[in-house]
């Protein structure tokens, strides 16, 4: 990421984690237009036994997609979680203090610094369209999933429906991309060729609010 990039990412995460946290899900319900419990539940099912966490921010929604995984009785995978701001790391190394089987670095999504052929399965849950570089964001997480590996992502579109909920969501998205949070919504075609233009296959797709989920996999 280029210098002044790197700031601009830097300040528009620079709010407490309680804040963040606030925020968030005010932007779930007028931007996304969708719930959380059908995040968790998403973000849950793409849990393998090496997981790497992208852009895991504070940790509030993978600490429930891991309780969630928990309650159903499933083994809990090794976690790598990554975030470029060292402000939301902190306030995930906090929340996940007492588990060991949780490693948090401090990293860029375009560069990441693990071997190639590392993971299982990705998440990248409410982040995709913050990345300023898509295309080298895609790259570097195929890189580093295993044949047979899966990429979850929930990705925010250009607000559709009805007014004055779309109305809505244009301002909270205007607002977003000059706060520096949001980098651009998408067109739910332009993500999965981007996915299929780096080699990886669509496993599921499907548009939920202002929302597509998409599981893509590594061949
Ligand atoms: C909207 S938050 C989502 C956090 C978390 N996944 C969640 O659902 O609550 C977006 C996160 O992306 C991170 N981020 C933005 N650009 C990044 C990059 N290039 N590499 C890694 N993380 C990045 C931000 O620091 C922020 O924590």
């Amino acid at each position: 990421m280029d210098l002044q990039l790197t700031a601009k990412v830097e300040s528009a995460y620079s709010s407490p984690p309680w804040w963040y946290d606030l925020r968030g899900f005010l932007i779930l319900k007028s931007s996304y237009r969708g719930s959380l419990l059908e995040q968790v539940a998403f973000f849950e099912r793409n849990l393998r036994e090496r997981h790497l966490e992208v852009a895991i921010g504070s940790g509030t929604l993978f600490s429930m997609v891991r309780t969630w995984h928990r309650w159903k009785g499933r083994p809990l995978p090794q976690v790598v979680g990554v975030d470029y701001s060292e402000k939301m790391l902190g306030g995930a190394r906090q929340r996940f203090r007492a588990q060991p089987e949780i490693e948090l670095l401090q990293g860029d999504v375009t560069d990441l610094s693990f071997d190639d052929v590392t993971f299982d399965s990705i998440n990248v849950a409410n982040a995709f369209h913050c990345f300023a570089d898509a295309d080298a964001a895609l790259e570097s997480m195929a890189r580093v999933l295993s044949p047979g590996g899966t990429l979850a992502m929930n990705v925010l579109l250009y607000p559709r429906g009805w007014q004055p909920f779309r109305w809505l969501s244009e301002r909270v998205n205007r607002w977003g991309i000059r706060k520096g949070i949001l980098h651009t919504p998408y067109r739910e075609e332009d993500v999965r060729g981007r996915l299929l233009a780096c080699g990886l296959t669509i496993d599921s797709e499907r548009v939920t609010g202002n929302c597509y989920f998409v599981v893509a996999r590594k061949p």
